[in-house]
């Protein structure tokens, strides 16, 4: 047995020992794995504004948390260029990433680039604790999403 080899056996049975009962890997078994990552990675944007938005409308009472989700958001928009980066076109299986994506990279990845810089700005607003930069802050972080969506994502 490799020493590569060994080292993956060992980390596939902790993954398989921690994730197995409950989450699985979860992957959709149709969807190709480079689909699956990227969508998780984005599903980390999906999480962190749900609870920003409970907390602006008040349903819960946990303000000192915005800074470690603007940071969790800062953090997944610098995995997202890289996640994307992979011309996916010619797999098999679900996904709404659009053949654009890649005919546009320059485009498609300056608005990761933005994105990473909005999100990041945000993290440094809601470090202040003060709700008239973090609003605004978020608003900006949060602007990209649908633009993007719109040319890039099929729906
Ligand atoms: C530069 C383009 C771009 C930006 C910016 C962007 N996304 Fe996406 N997003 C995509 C594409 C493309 C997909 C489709 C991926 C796939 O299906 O393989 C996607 C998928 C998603 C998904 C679906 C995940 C799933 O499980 O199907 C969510 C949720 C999401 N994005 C949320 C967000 C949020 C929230 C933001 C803003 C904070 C954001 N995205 C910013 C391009 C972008």
């Amino acid at each position: 047995m490799t020493r590569a080899f060994r080292k993956k056996l060992l980390a596939t049975t902790v993954a398989a020992a921690v994730f197995a009962p409950s989450v699985a890997l979860a992957q959709d078994e149709q969807t190709f794995a480079e689909a699956q990552y990227r969508k998780d990675v984005m599903q980390h944007f999906n999480l962190s504004i749900k609870k920003i938005l409970q907390n602006f409308q008040g349903n819960v009472q946990h303000p000192e948390h915005y800074a470690a989700i603007a940071d969790i958001m800062a953090n997944a928009a610098t995995l997202s260029k890289a996640a994307f980066e992979k011309d996916t076109r010619s797999m098999e299986g679900p996904t709404k990433a659009k053949g654009e994506i890649w005919d546009n990279w320059e485009d498609f990845s300056g608005r990761m680039d933005k994105l990473v810089e909005d999100t990041a700005a945000f993290a440094e607003a809601a470090k202040s604790g003060d709700m008239g930069q973090i609003q605004p802050g978020f608003r900006r972080a949060v602007s990209q999403c649908k633009a993007c969506h719109d040319l890039y994502k099929a729906d």
